[in-house]
């Protein structure tokens, strides 16, 4: 291993700090603690240990927190009933329903349905076209955090190769959309690109957000390389009936080749709530100012 560790974990607790700082300051000015709603509709198991984590780390941050579990049948127009009146309701200022959304709700309908401003997820058209012209407005959580992670690690991306992995609309695109903002040359890459380790050696930081355990090898990476792995995949571990965590890297590989790199678990993951109580503080004081 000769890559430096990009310590996400240590960076999230050290922005979830700040933010409770600025916290408490609203608490004092404002007269109420800020506000998250979290919307879990069923009871999908990944959903449901993340919204409890997001529940504990807000009130740890000093805000208030708002659940609401709705049963796995709950129709469309009801989820939409309730994004309407969390819409109107001012001690929360930010909304986020947790995908995925089971098959019978259309989760572009509900995303459309949340007002911008108080769109912490980012994920409203309104808050990608904002971040697509440059116009302030909220940045989805996970592409925010990394892009954090780089510019704590290497400084000004002014100039930098940068290519993404992933086209998503929740990473892929917001994060080329940053990366451009900060002035490095971007390239998206995709399922369906040709050459695709040539194109990854070309990088100065590669941004993995494929979904596919451990496919960027070390050889694919120019000798240097700022890789940031969002990839979040369990697989069988060697030991029988046993799993384990890996990224969208080969880290064991890649560490010997890039010059730095997030580990997983303990890189980008932690970085997301982090980011979505400091959108959250954001929204509280643009809704109260
Ligand atoms: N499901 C997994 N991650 C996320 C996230 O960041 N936001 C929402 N709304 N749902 C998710």
């Amino acid at each position: 291993m000769s890559a430096a560790l990009i310590d996400g974990k240590a960076f999230a607790a050290g922005l979830r700090d700040r933010v409770g700082t600025l916290a408490a300051r609203f608490e004092a000015q404002v007269g109420r603690k800020a506000g998250l709603a979290v919307v879990l509709v069923g009871e999908d198991p990944a959903s449901q240990v993340y919204v409890r984590s997001k529940g504990k780390q807000t009130v740890e941050a000093g805000m208030a927190s708002f659940e609401y579990k709705l049963p796995a049948d709950t129709s469309e127009a009801d989820l939409l009933a309730r994004v309407e009146a969390l819409n109107a309701d001012p001690v929360i200022d930010g909304i986020l329903v947790q995908l995925p959304l089971p098959d019978h709700i259309d989760e572009q309908k509900v995303i459309a349905t949340i007002a911008p401003d108080k769109d912490v997820d980012g994920f409203h058209v309104v808050n990608a076209g904002r971040l697509a012209v440059g116009q302030p407005g909220f940045v989805p959580c996970t592409p925010l955090g990394c892009l954090m992670l780089l510019k704590d690690r290497l400084g000004t991306l002014a100039g930098r190769e940068a290519v993404v992995i992933g086209r998503s609309n929740i990473v892929g695109k917001p994060m080329a959309q940053l990366l451009l903002a900060e002035s490095c040359t971007v390239t998206v890459a995709h399922s369906r690109t040709a050459d695709l380790p040539a194109v990854v050696r070309r990088a100065d930081i590669v941004v993995a957000a494929v979904g596919r355990p451990e496919m960027v090898k070390a050889d694919w990476l120019k000798p240097g390389a700022t890789v940031i792995d969002v990839g979040i995949n369990r697989v069988a571990a060697a030991e029988p009936g046993k799993t384990r965590l890996v990224g969208d890297v080969d880290f064991t590989g890649a560490s010997t080749v890039a010059g730095a790199i997030t580990p997983v678990p303990g890189g980008v993951g932690p970085m997301t709530i982090a980011v979505l109580l400091r959108n959250t503080l954001v929204a509280a004081w643009r809704n109260a100012g």
